[in-house]
């Protein structure tokens, strides 16, 4: 997979794809990353991204020339199964989009800033808008950094125990169960005995249990 990160402030998404699991998912080649600045796409003076909005009001708007020569670049280079904008009014993240987006070869990822984009970005250049929560951040890179995220691990080869993405909460329309790990005991609390007992299809059982259970108190939607 190829995932084309566009963004005004291209140092906040250094750090996400630096560490742990993206930096080895890139390592290994698995995905390739690339942020670009929009600063340079811009034809102005003192390579400027966004101006004031038509007709007033507070804030900034991003305008579109430098987003399209962007987007036009990167177009010319291969094609792109989508150009994501990152949105507080988009689609909710879920699950099922991390899934749907992990199958797609080429992605581009637009972060907005400001008071948002001109929106004949959004009405000509953009496929689809992406919100990973109903509350506003001060831009998208941290947003199109979530979205990444949540889509890279599920490649194959990225885990290493390549079950643990599906049995990530989620997956099945539930909620992972508890996990615990050593001391069997600390301070007085316990690890359940089952967990202890050794015979893998009780610990199954149990398993499911504490996920329905989980699900019902935490996410009664998922279940209904
Ligand atoms: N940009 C600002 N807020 C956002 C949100 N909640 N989701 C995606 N992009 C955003």
């Amino acid at each position: 997979m190829r995932l084309d990160i566009i963004t005004c402030l291209p140092r906040l998404l250094e750090s996400p794809f630096s560490d742990s699991i993206l930096k080895r998912a890139q390592d290994k080649g698995l995905v390739t990353v690339k942020i670009h600045d929009l600063r340079p796409y811009s034809t102005n003076k003192h390579r400027t991204t966004d101006d004031y909005a038509f007709g007033g009001g507070a804030g900034m708007v991003m305008m579109i020339e430098p987003i399209d020569r962007c987007i036009s670049a990167l177009k010319a280079e291969r094609t792109y199964d989508d150009i994501i904008y990152m949105s507080p009014d988009g689609e909710l993240l879920s699950q099922s989009i991390a899934n749907q987006l992990s199958l797609k070869q080429n992605l581009i990822l637009l972060c907005g800033h400001y008071k948002g984009v001109d929106e004949r970005v959004r009405q000509h250049l953009i496929t689809r808008e992406i919100s990973i929560g109903d509350y506003v951040l001060s831009g998208g890179e941290l947003a199109a950094a979530v979205v990444a995220d949540s889509v890279i691990r599920l490649l194959p080869g990225v885990l290493n125990d390549e079950t643990s993405a599906l049995s990530d909460s989620f997956q099945d329309g539930m909620i992972a169960p508890p996990v615990y790990t050593r001391p069997a005991e600390y301070n007085g609390w316990k690890v359940p005995d089952v967990l202890l007992s050794g015979h893998q299809a009780k610990i199954e059982d149990w398993k499911q249990e504490q996920s329905l259970k989980r699900t019902k108190e935490r996410r009664p939607g998922l279940t209904s």
